[in-house]
């Protein structure tokens, strides 16, 4: 299986750094959105980001020129007739990616592989939408894509061998390292990492101490790079909820109940930094 030819759906937070990341190793990359401006906003920040790389010296401008001139607008699912794998990175609801792979099944080549970046949702439900069940997978990149290294890859119930060695090796094309991992919902990162999230809201819910005493504690005393509410104030509160929420009808076990003020601030709009205000206020 040769992949030269790569179509990311969604040009937001995640899909614009894959997107980046894969115009970088050489891939022919197709940027796909519903909205002309969410694909505009997503290049933009793209172009900002190896703007950057450019004035550190680690890119020279023509590369840069290079990296961009390898990533074509796409406003339909109909582009996916000449591509060779699909990273899809729309919005977390199941009824939204089985709509999009439904899709992407009948537009794209056989040969074509249907992965997608969702952070908790069944791989293998969103396959039983296609009727290539064998080359569904999931790729779940980290925020910030370009600067983080794991790549969480996910075997549905019928993933092929030979897709799963090829997403394995594209990957490595990216400069990021596979980790293997089964359909469970949450996978192994978000099954570990939202409990901890949502047990830090649950301390602040409770009074025991500040955010800011719990984020310095995690930061200083585990050596996070950032304490748990700011981290879920970067990934969005709306999404920390929806995880939870996930894990806990997945699993049917009340140690993963969503905190009742994670719950409150999702109502209020308080989504994080995207919408200015979570636990911090961001200008
Ligand atoms: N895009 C591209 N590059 C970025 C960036 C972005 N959004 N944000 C930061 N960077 C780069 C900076 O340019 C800088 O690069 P250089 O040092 O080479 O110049 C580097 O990252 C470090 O940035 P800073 O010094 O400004 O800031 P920092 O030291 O605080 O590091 C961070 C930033 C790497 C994001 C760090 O805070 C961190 O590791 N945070 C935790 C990230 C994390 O846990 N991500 C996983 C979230 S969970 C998830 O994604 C899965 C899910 O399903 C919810």
């Amino acid at each position: 299986m040769t992949i030269k030819k790569v179509m990311v759906i969604g040009a937001g937070q995640m899909g614009g750094g894959i997107a980046q990341v894969c115009a970088e190793a050489g891939f022919d990359v197709y940027l796909n959105d519903i909205k002309e401006e969410s694909y505009a906003k997503g290049l933009a920040v793209i172009t900002k980001n190896l703007t950057r790389n450019v004035e550190k010296g680690r890119m020279t401008e023509t590369e840069k020129q290079d990296v961009l001139g390898r990533i074509t607008k796409s406003l339909q699912l109909e582009d996916a007739k000449d591509v060779d794998m699909v990273i899809e990175a729309a919005v977390e609801n199941m009824t939204i990616k089985q709509s999009i792979f439904k899709q992407l099944d009948e537009f794209a080549p056989v040969h074509t592989i249907l992965a997608s970046n969702t952070s908790s949702l069944s791989i293998t439900e969103i396959a039983a939408a296609t009727k290539r069940p064998e080359k569904v997978i999931g790729m779940h990149f980290m925020n910030p894509v370009p600067v983080m290294k794991l790549v969480e890859i996910i075997r549905g119930l019928g993933t092929a061998d030979e897709v799963y060695t090829a997403v394995e090796a594209m990957t490595e094309k990216l400069s990021k390292v596979p980790v293997e991992v089964n359909d469970f919902p949450g996978f192994v990162a978000n099954r570990v990492l939202m409990p901890m999230i949502n047990e830090a809201v649950y301390t602040l819910y409770e009074g025991v101490a500040t955010k800011e005493a719990i984020d310095e504690v995690m930061k200083l005393g585990m050596n996070q790079p950032m304490g748990p509410l700011q981290l879920a104030d970067f990934i969005g509160l709306d999404t920390c909820l929806y995880i939870m929420e996930t894990l806990h009808e997945g699993f049917g076990d009340s140690k993963y109940r969503p905190c009742p003020l994670l719950r409150k601030y999702v109502k209020a709009g308080r989504l994080g930094k995207k919408t200015g205000r979570g636990f911090y206020e961001y200008s």
